[in-house]
């Protein structure tokens, strides 16, 4: 026995942080950062044609729905507590302009319909966007496409903001008109948020809110996505509308324009990437917060997971908790469905 060795000195220490982590029970007691389904957003790709529901390989769990199979869905998602969905629409056209986006009976104000009837309580966000819309794949209209003679003197392949605002009206009031409870402009254009909220009051939806990607980055982390609605530019990035990463006092401004447009929820995205911006966010306004956790955070996990290299539930479960500590009052995630289910046992 070597117990003459050990020279245990307990000391007085006023404070001891670890005296409140000895018991789950304790644990639970001091936790200032708790997930419930409420905080979920769950996104959703619907695309035309019937009985689809095909997977999306770089993101596992994740379908493209038809509209005949959104009803049922819906009932789940609902079911299942989580109060809200976030739309994006793979057209079977797409064209110079994006028509597809503002067209009555385009997919999107189908699918709103669909889902309005099938769980009326479920809240309906339309991402609004011109992306998966556009032959192109930008988010708006491309100066000198095919189609476009507007006289400026920008170069070609520069996105035309102020014509594309006028787009972003029309398909806004259409998505209202359909059901839409909330919109949410995701192209980064300057205006966007005021353009939206003009046009929404004057056609009588001023009850319809608008959650705005305030702060969206030019990110790779958007990789899975573009496959998943057939979004990705046919040339160049999307560096000359969405934002530098490397930009923190610009991201404020964005903020600032934002809520002086009108913007009832300010969202940063991606979120692990901009958790300090989405602090800074919480910290200086008052309005309700989301992040958006994008398909690439989804899919690093699931591939790590796949290789045995990281426990799924218990790192997906950290990133929300961190985004939610970092200053999120909502999460935009494709984990929203095993997130509850995990949260329920
Ligand atoms: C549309 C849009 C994108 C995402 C949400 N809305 C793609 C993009 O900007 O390229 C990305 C979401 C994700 O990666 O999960 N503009």
């Amino acid at each position: 026995m070597r117990n003459d060795l050990l020279q245990i000195q307990e000391q007085t220490f006023t404070s001891r942080p670890r005296r409140l982590r000895q018991s789950p029970a304790l644990r639970r007691m001091v936790r200032e950062t708790t997930l419930a389904p409420e905080n979920f957003i769950y996104p959703l790709f619907i695309q035309e044609g019937e009985d689809i529901q095909q997977p999306i390989s770089a993101m596992p769990g994740q379908f493209r729905w038809s509209l005949d199979k959104l009803a049922k869905r819906a009932r789940e998602i609902d079911g299942l507590g989580i109060p809200a969905v976030i739309l994006f629409g793979i057209p079977a056209e797409k064209d110079a302009f994006g028509s597809q986006n503002y067209h009555p009976y385009g997919i999107i104000p189908q699918a709103i319909r669909t889902l309005k009837d099938a769980a009326p309580d479920l809240l309906v966000i339309s991402d609004m966007c011109f992306c998966e819309y556009t032959d192109h794949g930008h988010c708006g209209i491309i100066n000198q496409a095919e189609h476009v003679h507007y006289d400026t003197h920008l170069p070609a392949g520069y996105l035309l903001n102020d014509p594309t605002l006028d787009l972003l009206r029309r398909a806004s009031v259409v998505h209202a008109e359909a059901g839409a409870d909330m919109i949410a402009p995701s192209g980064m254009l300057d205006g966007m948020v005021g353009a939206i909220r003009g046009a929404l009051d004057a056609y009588g939806f001023q009850h319809v809110s608008i959650m705005s990607y305030a702060v969206k980055t030019a990110s790779g982390f958007y990789g899975p996505f573009r496959e998943a609605a057939g979004s990705t530019p046919s040339f160049g990035d999307r560096s000359q509308y969405q934002m530098d990463p490397a930009n923190r006092r610009e991201a404020m401004r964005e903020v600032a324009l934002d809520v002086a447009e009108g913007a009832d929820i300010l969202m940063v995205k991606p979120a692990l990437p901009n958790l300090d911006i989405l602090s800074a966010v919480r910290e200086q306004y008052d309005l309700p917060t989301a992040a958006y956790q994008v398909s690439g955070e989804y899919a690093m996990l699931h591939a790590a997971a796949a290789n045995g290299w990281l426990d799924l539930r218990r790192c997906a479960m950290e990133s929300l908790t961190s985004i939610k500590r970092a200053g999120a009052d909502m999460i935009v995630t494709y984990f929203a469905e095993d997130a509850v289910r995990w949260l329920s046992g």
